[in-house]
């Protein structure tokens, strides 16, 4: 397991959901010399503040848009986990060159400040729907996802480690349906909307996610997309286990959005090793050391290619949640 104590750790979009949990994780589990968040909005930092003040704790205001303010802010961090994004599907097809000025030009300055300031190892969290995108989010996403790989390239062979973090739905958090429904719910509806009845997700925790990012930094070789093994749903489930009627109004599938998601598409099976409970996208071009074996990674698990046509669906995905799970998970996280 990674150790972070005695450790800087820099998180961009460390006000949002990832970023609060991480922070939670960290704090109670090590020592960190310093953990830096970094994002634009001071209210939520204010907020932030009155929940972990320790005196590890660092509030920086800034932009990943701003290349020169990230330079500076990385100074002497060890790990970076880069969290921030625009991830509304329907804002992202609204105000595409903003979505891409976050998400890539942002991505590429996380890239540049890490090099500049030689940190150790760095991820940056990618979602399903950069596979294979059909919504600017996701694409802006999946080039977010090729330019870290690519990092691994331009840093060397002594410089930082680049790798990915990919996985679906976050159960609970920020604009996430779960919230969605249960304002409805406490504003007296008993119907709630569905976009589609056959549609699924690949459903995730906050905490899953946290720990999967956790393990990863002591998978990570440099230039890998990690995703995780995780359940799916279906959306008439939710709606039966939130509340507790399986009628709803469909109100039809919105722009931009998919009936299924994918995490590792059909074209990508042959870069595609399965571990225990991760899969790992291995980079199509091999960058900076071509001896690397990535059937092994650096905490000793040993991987396996994928058979071919191999497809991470989440409608064939073998394992599904029960109503009876997602009304726990919900009262868990409600
Ligand atoms: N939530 C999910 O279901 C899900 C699923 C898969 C992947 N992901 C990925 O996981 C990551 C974290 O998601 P989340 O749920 O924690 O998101 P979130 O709650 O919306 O938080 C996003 C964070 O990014 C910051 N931010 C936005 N634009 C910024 C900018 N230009 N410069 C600096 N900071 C900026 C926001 O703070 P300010 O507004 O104050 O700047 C906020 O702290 C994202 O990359 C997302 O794509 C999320």
């Amino acid at each position: 397991m990674m150790d972070f104590n005695n450790k800087s750790i820099f998180i961009t979009g460390g006000t949002g959901s990832f970023g609060k949990q991480f922070v939670s994780y960290l704090l109670a589990t090590y020592s960190p010399k310093k953990i830096i968040i970094y994002s634009r909005d001071e209210l939520k930092q204010f907020e932030m503040q009155q929940r972990f003040s320790e005196p590890c704790m660092r509030y920086f205001i800034g932009d990943v848009r701003d290349n020169e303010r990230l330079k500076i802010a990385m100074k002497d961090v060890d790990y970076v986990v880069h969290a921030a994004a625009l991830k509304q599907v329907p804002a992202a097809e609204y105000n595409p060159n903003e979505c891409i000025k976050t998400n890539i030009n942002g991505a590429q300055n996380v890239i540049d400040a890490a090099i500049t300031n030689n940190v150790s190892r760095v991820i940056a969290l990618s979602t399903d729907k950069a596979a294979n995108p059909v919504n600017l989010y996701g694409a802006t996403k999946l080039a977010s996802d090729k330019l870290f790989v690519a990092a691994n390239n331009i840093s060397g062979a002594t410089g930082p480690r680049f790798s990915v973090v990919r996985y679906g739905n976050v159960v609970g958090s920020r604009g996430s349906v779960v919230p969605f429904y249960r304002q409805l719910l406490n504003e007296g509806k008993t119907r709630l909307p569905v976009t589609h009845p056959e549609m699924t997700r690949f459903w995730i925790t906050l905490d899953e996610g946290v720990q999967f990012v956790v393990k990863n930094f002591s998978r990570m070789q440099g230039g890998e997309i990690f995703v995780p093994k995780i359940p799916s749903i279906r959306i008439t489930d939710l709606v039966e286990a939130m509340s507790g009627s399986r009628e709803y109004d469909e109100i039809g599938i919105r722009p931009g959005e998919k009936l299924h998601e994918v995490m590792v598409p059909e074209e990508m099976a042959h870069h595609t090793l399965e571990f225990e409970d991760h899969y790992v996208i291995v980079p199509a071009i091999t960058f900076f050391d071509k001896d690397l074996d990535y059937t092994q990674n650096r905490a000793g698990e040993v991987g396996t290619p994928v058979a071919d046509k191999f497809e991470y669906h989440s409608g064939t995905n073998p394992q599904f949640l029960t109503i009876e799970e997602l009304r726990v998970l919900d009262k868990a996280t409600s």
